[in-house]
């Protein structure tokens, strides 16, 4: 090519004049171009597989898919197209994608990924930058707020769970006329975040609310955070694009603000508090002790009262849809609740022996996660099955996917057969594990069962007709959910006693 050039460059100004002459000596001028575009890109390409840096335009491209599709989808995209681990860019920082369960395990158990990444301007939006724990990436002060989030998910607070679980469920089904619409449908998404917004109440703050009003701001705020998680710096300073977001983050932070003074108010009044503190007390006595600030404090309990509403919620939902499509399996569980819980006071479940139950709830967290990726930050150089990571490296573990490339015998089918044999640990991490996993992650298991077994052994549900998980339009942003336009989301409640066929003999 170099020859060619060199011949035409040479010819050139013999046979000028012509007006093709000139196109053609551009055109091997913009080829010249490419070449030296391509080879000096290549220099800046590392051996990760992945879009090409085309000179600057390649980290743009992997962007702009970021913001456009959503996070999740994007993640999806590039490991379907360039395999398990991959090379993208995140606002110009160098990401990498894995979805292959060696190295997923490695970064989980690893402590040198303890750290997420984010835009700092869009976790100082929702309050997250430096406090609380989902995305506090000050790893000293991390660790010792998530000291209080495990004492508060384990232990004592764990064993309390199934009775709180059960008493809220059940008072919501029996007022179910209440949210029932005159076709008969429930808004079941909504009732779910209900259940669970007065459970995460009920055990971690203890304060008379509003569930409606904080739910509306849960969920605002919620998608205030996954759009300005990744955003540009730019983004912030364009005021009429982001003051509503600015103002969503603001407002579910003051009313957790409001609801502190009155925990704080039952504190003072309270003569003698019962022994085993609940989590807002704990974090209101150490920031009495000058061990937490007050606006860490607000961050904390504001991060313990969404978790649930925006993971386990949806993932019962997804479970009830996957239920109804596969009548066979809800048959199983009822015929499974039925024996084992029959003599049983419904407060002390013997959880351990609903097997059945834990292969769905497995097998629904694996077919349609809620949450199917995560994002963590290298904090040293290391090394990943023969891939060389440069300290500050952003990395996304896509769980989602991992589940179903490797391992499972019907990896793109809903079967309990996937969970008949006892799956390794590294191919099923739903919660992830090692230091920065999922510390809701027992308790998660505890509430899903509950809840599930108290809804289940009264009603079965029954979404619209053709509705389905395929029907459903969804986002994959920052997780996995419907989209909630009209009222393609409503099912209806029968009750169980009316369904003979699924009584056991
Ligand atoms: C079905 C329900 C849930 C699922 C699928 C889920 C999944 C996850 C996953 C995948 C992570 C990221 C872990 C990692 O980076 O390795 C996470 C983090 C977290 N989850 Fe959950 N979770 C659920 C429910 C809950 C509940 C009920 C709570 C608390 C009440 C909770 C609290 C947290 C917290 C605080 C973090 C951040 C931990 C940290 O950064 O140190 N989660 N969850
Ligand atoms: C991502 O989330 C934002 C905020 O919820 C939403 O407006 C946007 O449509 C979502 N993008 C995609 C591709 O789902
Ligand atoms: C608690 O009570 C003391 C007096 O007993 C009062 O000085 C203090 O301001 C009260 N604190 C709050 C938060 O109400
Ligand atoms: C469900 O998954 C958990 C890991 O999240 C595992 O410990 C448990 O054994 C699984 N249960 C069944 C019945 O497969």
């Amino acid at each position: 090519m170099m020859l060619l050039l060199l011949e035409k460059l040479t010819m050139g100004p013999m046979t000028a004049g012509t007006a093709s002459e000139v196109a053609s000596l551009l055109l091997l001028l913009l080829l010249l171009f490419l070449l030296l575009v391509t080879t000096w890109s290549r220099t800046h390409r590392s051996l990760i597989p992945g879009p090409y840096f085309l000179a600057g335009l390649g980290p743009i491209l992997s962007y702009i898919r970021f913001m456009w599709s959503g996070i999740g989808t994007a993640c999806n995209y590039y490991n379907n197209k360039y395999g398990s681990i991959v090379r993208v860019w995140i606002n110009g920082e160098e990401t990498l994608i894995l979805s292959r369960s060696s190295a997923v395990y490695h970064v989980l158990r690893s402590a040198h990924y303890t750290s997420r990444f984010g835009s700092k301007m869009g976790l100082e939006c929702v309050g997250m930058e430096g406090k609380g724990i989902i995305f506090n990436n000050d790893v000293p002060l991390w660790k010792k707020v998530r000291a209080y989030f495990a004492k508060a998910l384990t232990g004592p607070g764990l064993q309390r769970t199934v009775g709180i679980c059960v008493s809220s469920t059940a008072k919501r089904l029996d007022r179910l006329q209440d949210v029932t619409d005159s076709s008969g449908h429930v808004d079941v998404l909504n009732l779910l975040r209900a259940i669970v917004v007065d459970i995460s109440n009920r055990m971690f703050l203890r304060v008379p609310l509003n569930e409606k009003d904080l739910l509306m701001k849960i969920q605002n705020y919620f998608e205030t955070w996954q759009t300005v998680l990744i955003k540009p710096d730019i983004f912030f300073k364009m005021g009429w694009l982001y003051n509503k977001h600015k103002r969503a983050g603001k407002e579910l932070q003051d009313a957790m603000d409001a609801l502190l003074d009155i925990k704080r108010k039952i504190i003072n009044e309270t003569e003698k508090l019962d022994e085993d503190f609940d989590f807002a007390t704990e974090l209101i006595f150490a920031q009495n002790h000058g061990e937490l600030s007050a606006d860490n404090v607000r961050q904390c309990v504001l991060e313990m009262v969404i978790a649930a509403p925006d993971t386990l919620s949806i993932s019962l939902f997804f479970m009830l849809m996957l239920l109804k499509q596969n009548p066979d399996v809800e048959m199983q569980i009822v015929e499974e609740m039925n024996t084992i819980l029959s003599e049983r006071d419904v407060q002390n479940l013997d959880y351990q022996g609903l097997k059945v139950l834990e292969s769905f709830i497995n097998e629904s967290l694996r077919f349609h996660p809620v949450v199917d990726f995560t994002m963590r930050k290298a904090l040293e150089d290391d090394n990943i099955d023969g891939t060389a990571i440069r300290k500050g490296t952003n990395i996304i573990l896509n769980i989602g996917l991992m589940h179903k490339t490797e391992f499972f015998p019907k990896p793109k089918e809903f079967s309990l057969m996937n969970f008949d044999r006892t799956v390794p640990s590294r191919f099923f991490q739903p919660f992830g594990c090692g230091p920065r996993s999922c510390v809701g992650k027992h308790i998660a298991m505890v509430m899903m069962k509950a809840i599930l077994v108290t809804l289940l052994s009264r009603y079965t549900v029954c979404p619209r007709q053709g509705c389905t998980l395929n029907s459903i339009k969804q986002t994959n942003n920052l997780s996995q959910q419907p989209v909630e336009d009209e009222h393609s989301l409503a099912m209806r409640f029968i009750p169980r006693a009316a369904q003979p066929q699924l009584k056991p003999l």
